[in-house]
């Protein structure tokens, strides 16, 4: 969706339950993923001073809670279940149908998860939803379809910034962008349709495992020399 204002209210910790029998866990947003007992904490006060072992632990803890990647980006999207924000349905709703219309035209694994994902901002980016969807997805996504997500509130934007005072051609400055098409087309075929109470709405039980085999091996990282160091640590 577009032009977001509030948002879902987050109670905290938040826990949700997916609604589908494939994630059959209770997701806490704030809950921390791992016990790290407390003779395994890292013992430095100023990052300056660290050491390799400070990091050995710290690095342990981050591969199990990167496992678990996943069940965060899934518990976030659930936060749009239930706010409309005017709209005729909900932003869920809106994302699962964005995402069904992907995945019915026969688009890959990648593009329909950025399809179900490029609204997942919303309630934390009132100003910027597509950055937030972008930087979640970054890691784990071609140029083209990070591209397409981060730039997708601006060319929704030709079918409604005339009515709230904007010019509905902003797209246009990206118009010799190489993924203008691409991503004009994102809005026309699957974006733009996703507001219909009657659409078709495939429940996220069938795109869990598409978010979940995305979100396994990150492929743009500047961290990626220290990810290869600690797998082959084990
Ligand atoms: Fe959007
Ligand atoms: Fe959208």
């Amino acid at each position: 969706m577009t032009l977001r204002e509030g948002g879902a209210a987050m109670p905290s910790p938040v826990s949700l339950r997916l609604p589908l029998p494939a994630c059959d866990a209770t997701l806490r947003l704030h809950a921390h993923p791992t016990e790290t007992p407390m003779n395994a904490h890292a013992t430095f006060t100023r990052m300056e001073h660290s050491t390799k072992e400070d990091w050995d632990i710290i690095t342990g803890e981050f591969m199990k809670i990167s496992k678990t990647l996943p069940d965060r980006v899934l518990a976030h999207l659930l936060l749009l279940d239930g706010d409309t924000g005017g709209f005729a349905v909900d932003r869920l709703t809106h994302s699962l149908q964005t995402a069904t219309l992907a995945l019915k035209d026969g688009r890959d694994e990648e593009y329909v998860v950025c399809a179900l994902l490029h609204d997942i901002g919303d309630t934390l980016g009132s100003y910027n939803h597509p950055d937030v969807a972008a930087a979640i997805l970054k890691p784990f996504v071609g140029e083209a379809n990070l591209w397409m997500v981060e730039h997708h509130g601006i060319f929704q934007g030709y079918n409604f910034f005339h009515h709230v005072g904007m010019d509905r051609n902003m797209r246009d400055r990206f118009r010799d962008h190489p993924h203008f098409d691409r991503t004009a087309e994102f809005i026309e075929l699957y974006d733009n349709p996703a507001f219909d109470p009657a659409g078709e709405t495939i429940p996220l039980a069938e795109f869990e495992p598409m978010v979940r085999r995305l979100f396994a091996v990150p492929r743009n990282t500047v961290y990626q020399a220290a990810l290869d160091a600690m797998k082959a640590r084990g």
